[in-house]
């Protein structure tokens, strides 16, 4: 007999990419403040450290990546690596947890790990899926197979038609469909649809996002998924994400910062799994040195294709740059954000990046690069007005005006004006019974339904 008085439990199986842990980990923290067990199941690959969660159980699953996979780091590769190789794996973890505790009441899994479907339905368990990007994203990913089926996938013209209107799927361009500009989009097309597909068949989708940022794009939902979905972010309002990040953040960056003038630093990162050919990342250099403003800049190891770090950097860029600049491979991106210094960020577009950025009212440029940042910053442009998307790629002179505009001209202060308003009524979304609360009461009454109920 179940002890009424129990904690219930709940299983997360997070996708070991560092954008995707971090808001599983979140979530974890939120689930477990409000009264639910957690336990972890996670891959030997990008393993979080247990020891910082003594409140949370871990269990290791192999995940059959060799080395040479896990250092080439290519991320469709991986998705489909991950999900061949962890089916097994997670089934055997899941089904000794099922058989140890009678406390189980479902899974949470990222929606990536699409394997994860045929497994929950087998044994009977139900699976919420986490969504870690933004609703309209999804919604792109969504309507894919309408897109290829009207021909845009099959038009090798691209270069012709790249600024054209989706009329289907205002306000993108053809150039922001998801995998549009892949050589060959096949496999990335195979994945969105798996994500999608085992995401219909989830017990409910959550997503970190909040809805007013999402207006008007989240009634929309419904029509692709017909399960409960809860908007309940930003996440890292209730948990940092400094603790779940896989390289050492470099607090020195903290320290140049302090040495700066209020607003004046442009923070620049493309996060955790961009990489850019040496080209465009000298563009960028001579963007950011031409424009005359301070910056900080995270250059992730193996961000540039070919390169160890830095060496692809020219040596005069550095000369001219001088103290204006500061470079890092990793920073406590979080606390950045929040410092009086930094007045803008150059951003890859990911979506924990523009959360965090919102939160800490901070003017956006955007750039995008693959999965869900060509939408992310379609909407940070054209429809939430609080970024300017540099839409020729990296070119040095749209760099420098960028960084003009958003540092010292009147767009970029109207930016700031908006992310105001915006950061209100997040705040309302989070107090007690905002939307993003009753979300999270919804989603916490939804868990606890499911104890007294069969899996599917
Ligand atoms: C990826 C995708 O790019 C993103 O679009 C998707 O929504 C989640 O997975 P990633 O590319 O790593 O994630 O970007 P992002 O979502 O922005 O996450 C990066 C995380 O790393 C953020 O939480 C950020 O605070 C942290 N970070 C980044 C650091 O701690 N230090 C850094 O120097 C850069």
């Amino acid at each position: 007999m179940d002890d009424p008085g129990k904690a219930l439990r709940v299983i997360l199986f997070p996708l070991p990419f560092q954008g995707h842990i971090n808001p599983m980990i979140q979530l974890a923290n939120i689930l477990h403040s409000r009264g639910f067990t957690i336990s972890i199941i996670h891959t030997h690959f990008n393993s979080p450290d247990p020891s910082k969660y003594p409140h949370l159980t871990f269990h290791l699953i192999p995940d059959g990546l060799s080395e040479d996979q896990e250092s080439k780091f290519d991320v469709l590769r991986l998705l489909h690596l991950l999900n061949a190789n962890c089916i097994g794996p997670f089934r055997e973890c899941l089904e000794k947890l099922m058989s140890a505790h009678d406390d189980i009441a479902c899974i949470i899994t990222d929606a990536l790990l699409f394997c994860s479907k045929d497994v929950a339905q087998d044994l009977g368990i139900h699976r919420i899926v986490l969504r870690t990007s933004s609703v309209c994203s999804f919604l792109a990913f969504a309507t894919v197979p309408l897109l290829q089926g009207k021909g845009y996938y099959s038009n090798n013209n691209l270069d012709s038609r790249r600024e054209d209107p989706v009329l289907e799927l205002p306000p993108l361009r053809v150039k922001d469909i998801p995998s549009i500009q892949r050589r060959n989009p096949n496999d990335a097309l195979k994945i969105l649809r798996n994500t999608v597909e085992a995401t219909k068949a989830a017990s409910g989708l959550i997503f970190n996002t909040f809805p007013d940022l999402e207006e008007p794009n989240h009634p929309n939902l419904h029509e692709h998924f017909r399960i409960p979905t809860f908007l309940v972010g930003p996440f890292h309002k209730f948990f940092s994400s400094a603790s779940s990040s896989l390289l050492t953040q470099d607090r020195s960056a903290i320290t140049w910062l302090d040495t700066q003038k209020p607003d004046s630093v442009l923070y620049v990162s493309f996060g955790s799994l961009v990489k850019m050919d040496e080209k465009n990342l000298i563009e960028m250099a001579w963007g950011l040195a031409n424009s005359m403003q301070p910056f900080l800049w995270a250059v992730r190891p193996g961000l540039v294709q070919g390169s160890e770090w830095l060496e692809s950097l020219p040596i005069e860029f550095l000369e001219v740059t001088g103290k204006r600049g500061y470079i890092v491979k990793w920073a406590p991106q979080q606390e950045v954000l929040s410092h009086p210094s930094v007045g803008g960020f150059w951003t890859h577009s990911g979506w924990n990046s523009v959360l965090e950025s919102i939160c800490e009212g901070v003017p956006m440029i955007c750039s995008s690069f693959l999965g869900d940042q060509m939408v992310n910053s379609r909407y940070l442009n054209d429809v939430w007005k609080l970024g300017i998307k540099l839409e020729n790629g990296f070119e040095k002179e749209e760099i420098e005006s960028a960084i003009r505009k958003l540092m010292l001209d009147r767009e970029g202060q109207e930016i700031r004006e908006r992310l105001v308003c915006l950061k209100e009524k997040m705040d309302v979304s989070l107090k007690t019974d905002g939307f993003s609360s009753r979300s999270l009461n919804a989603l916490s009454d939804l868990i606890s339904s499911f104890k007294s109920s069969s899996g599917f």
